[in-house]
């Protein structure tokens, strides 16, 4: 299998990314379900492959501890540079570690909710790196918390030609993307241009590695960890599929 080819730990890409997800229309979903998440099974809160904070940094502000693990030191800097913009109260609720995760050296165990919402779980490519993963969830969760796993099923067909993303936004970037399966993985590329100066072009990518539910669900059971329902009142996420884990008995 092709080694991962992402653009994380780019600095151009990590300033664009949020952007890239409020054009894609992503993230709207998952930012509400962790909101019902957090309020049902409380803090401390973990997000594994947190990026920019578009997640913990509105639950932070609510008032919940959190901490987030990227291993892109880009995606954190934008992180803390829009956490310097809260207040200090908020400031004090938010922990950044930079780190891997197949092996997340967080100094803290006892989580009441560990997320990987935005399919971040995807970008793992192997089995041995999918497992290692859910082991340290079970090491660092507490008894009474649960994990939280998204994972698009990339239902969506391949189209391997540009297509604008115009969002709501206007703003002076235009944003293109095609997504195409290549070896097994599901890639999507991304074109920025700027209106005022269409020389200046920036090329980033993403690449995901599709788990089928039932795989999925083995890696689960080998890791100790057991689904269990989603609350009736959790957002359906179309073409993804749900894991709400805990500690199996
Ligand atoms: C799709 S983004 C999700 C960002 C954020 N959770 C959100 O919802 O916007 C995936 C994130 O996972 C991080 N990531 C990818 N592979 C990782 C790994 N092996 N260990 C830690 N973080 C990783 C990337 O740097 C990126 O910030």
């Amino acid at each position: 299998m092709q080694k991962p080819r992402n653009s994380y730990k780019d600095s151009s890409f990590a300033d664009f990314y949020d952007l890239i997800i409020e054009r894609l229309g992503r993230g709207r979903w998952d930012s509400e379900a962790v909101r019902l998440l957090a309020k049902k099974f409380g803090d401390p809160i973990l997000e594994i492959g947190c990026g920019t904070g578009l997640k913990l940094l509105p639950l932070a502000k609510t008032g919940y501890i959190t901490v987030g693990l990227d291993n892109s030191s880009e995606m954190l800097r934008v992180f803390q540079e829009k956490l310097e913009t809260y207040d200090s109260r908020v400031k004090k609720r938010v922990c950044t570690i930079l780190g891997e995760m197949t092996n997340p050296l967080v100094n803290q165990k006892h989580f009441r909710l560990i997320i990987l919402p935005g399919s971040q779980f995807l970008h793992l490519c192997s089995s041995e790196e999918r497992l290692s993963c859910l082991q340290s969830i079970y090491q660092m969760l507490d008894d009474n918390g649960v994990v939280y796993i998204a994972n698009s099923n990339l239902a969506e067909k391949p189209v391997y030609d540009w297509v604008d993303q115009a969002g709501k936004a206007e703003g002076n970037w235009i944003l293109q993307a095609r997504r195409a399966l290549n070896n097994g993985a599901y890639q999507e590329d991304f074109r920025i241009t700027s209106r005022i100066d269409t020389a200046i072009e920036y090329l980033f990518c993403w690449r995901l590695y599709p788990i089928e539910d039932i795989q999925m669900r083995s890696l689960l059971d080998e890791a100790n960890l057991q689904c269990i329902t989603t609350p009736s009142d959790l957002p359906q996420r179309l073409n993804s599929n749900i894991y709400l884990c805990q500690k199996a008995t």
